[in-house]
């Protein structure tokens, strides 16, 4: 059956990576898919997750299968990640939560979801977005379109375009927000316009779908969920994809959570008990280990801490190259006013870079860049940030 059937294009992320695999230039570099990598171009495991795991080695009994919706101890650890202890979403129990199969797993039990529910709802996603957002909820059957998000002249958030977008958006569709360090741009809103657009869901009754990929990669793990906490106080009904993959680095354990915020405890066993049926038809159950990792490290207080200020070094990391890629980019001479970059927030940044510059990169430099210009700001080193300037630099003459 295969003889006549066309190959899939590589996926625009995840196939930079297996290209760069196959790159043997010792001087290579890795600015696409979104993996935190250390000083040393390491993407370590991290020593609060180690510490977790020697715990779990000694303790773990069975490996016998979890329940269809995951540990409930996972459950509510990410619960109390994303919501406070005196939110009513937690003490009047008016969420579901599941644990997911990383963030993607996440978006894509949610888009199932939804679609049994509501098949001709539109689901619309951010001008860009992450690429696979359109393919998730594609693949769930959804027809897909786009509010404006990025503005390229001023490179910058165009949020009267969005909010415009978003006035005409019917009650029933979904819309996919990023909560944190937007997915490519690095632009966010504001605690101001989180506020306006939490108000306009309520208002108009349309569905927000929170992808929360990057917990703790902006302002802190508390500060980052001000958008989760809008929705929760507006009482609409919402959605959100945590994914332990970034701040966790448990990227390969595929571990996340599709939390359903309903307005009552009725409302979210109702969606738990669908959640299940997705899950059973899917993959029947989520892996464990990922999972027992994050209660662990979650649950554990010394191991919390430790973890917390890892994830600082992290994100602390991020905002160092930030400033290093700027101040590089102008002792190279490169034209232009690269300080937005340093406005951004979480991994990526909307470099600028045109297509032309990206190809350039990639062959003469072997420089990763995802096209339309996404760069991973954790792949540069105090070691390859002076390479990777002047190589900005020749490529843009
Ligand atoms: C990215 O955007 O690079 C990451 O979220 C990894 C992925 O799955 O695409």
């Amino acid at each position: 059956m295969w003889k006549s059937i066309q190959p899939a294009p590589p996926d625009s992320i995840l196939g930079l990576t297996e290209e760069f695999k196959k790159d043997q230039n010792p001087q290579k570099v890795n600015l696409g898919v979104g993996v935190y990598k250390d000083e040393a171009g390491n993407t370590p495991v991290l020593r609060s997750v180690k510490a977790a795991e020697k715990l779990l080695l000694e303790q773990q009994i069975t490996k016998s299968y979890l329940p269809i919706s995951g540990d409930p101890a996972y459950a509510s650890a990410v619960q109390r990640l994303l919501f406070d202890d005196e939110s009513d979403v937690i003490t009047a129990s008016r969420a579901a939560t599941i644990h997911a199969p990383g963030g993607t797993g996440a978006l894509r039990v949610g888009a199932d979801l939804l679609h049994k529910f509501t098949p001709n709802a539109k689901v619309w996603v951010s001008s860009p977005t992450w690429a696979n957002h359109n393919g998730i909820f594609g693949a769930a059957g959804f027809e897909i379109d786009r509010y404006a998000y990025y503005d390229t002249d001023n490179r910058d958030l165009d949020f009267d375009g969005m909010l415009s977008d978003l006035s005409k958006i019917p009650a029933g569709d979904i819309v996919v927000l990023h909560a944190c360090c937007h997915n490519p741009s690095g632009v966010d809103l504001n605690s101001e316009q989180w506020q306006q657009v939490a108000a306009l869901a309520e208002k108009n009754g349309w569905v927000p779908f929170l992808d929360f990929a990057y917990q703790g990669f902006g302002d802190g793990v508390d500060e980052d969920r001000f958008a989760v906490t809008q929705f929760a106080k507006s009482g609409v009904d919402f959605l959100i994809a945590s994914s332990f993959s970034k701040n966790f680095g448990l990227y390969n354990e595929r571990t996340g959570a599709i939390t359903v915020v309903t307005p009552s405890p009725r409302e979210a066993s109702v969606a738990l008990s669908h959640l299940k049926t997705v899950i059973r038809t899917n993959y029947s159950n989520p892996p464990a280990h990922g999972g027992l990792v994050a209660t662990m490290v979650l649950d554990t207080p010394e191991l919390h801490t430790m973890w917390l200020e890892e994830l600082a070094e992290m994100r602390n990391r991020i905002v160092t190259m930030r400033k290093m890629l700027v101040t590089g980019l102008a002792a190279q001479g490169v034209d232009g006013d690269f300080s937005f970059i340093e406005k951004q927030r979480g991994m990526f940044s909307f470099s600028g870079w045109s297509d032309d510059v990206v190809s350039s990169l990639r062959k003469n430099n072997n420089i990763y860049v995802v096209g339309g210009g996404r760069i991973n700001l954790a792949g540069l080193t105090t070691t390859n940030i002076e390479y990777v300037c002047s190589s900005v630099a020749a490529a843009m003459k």
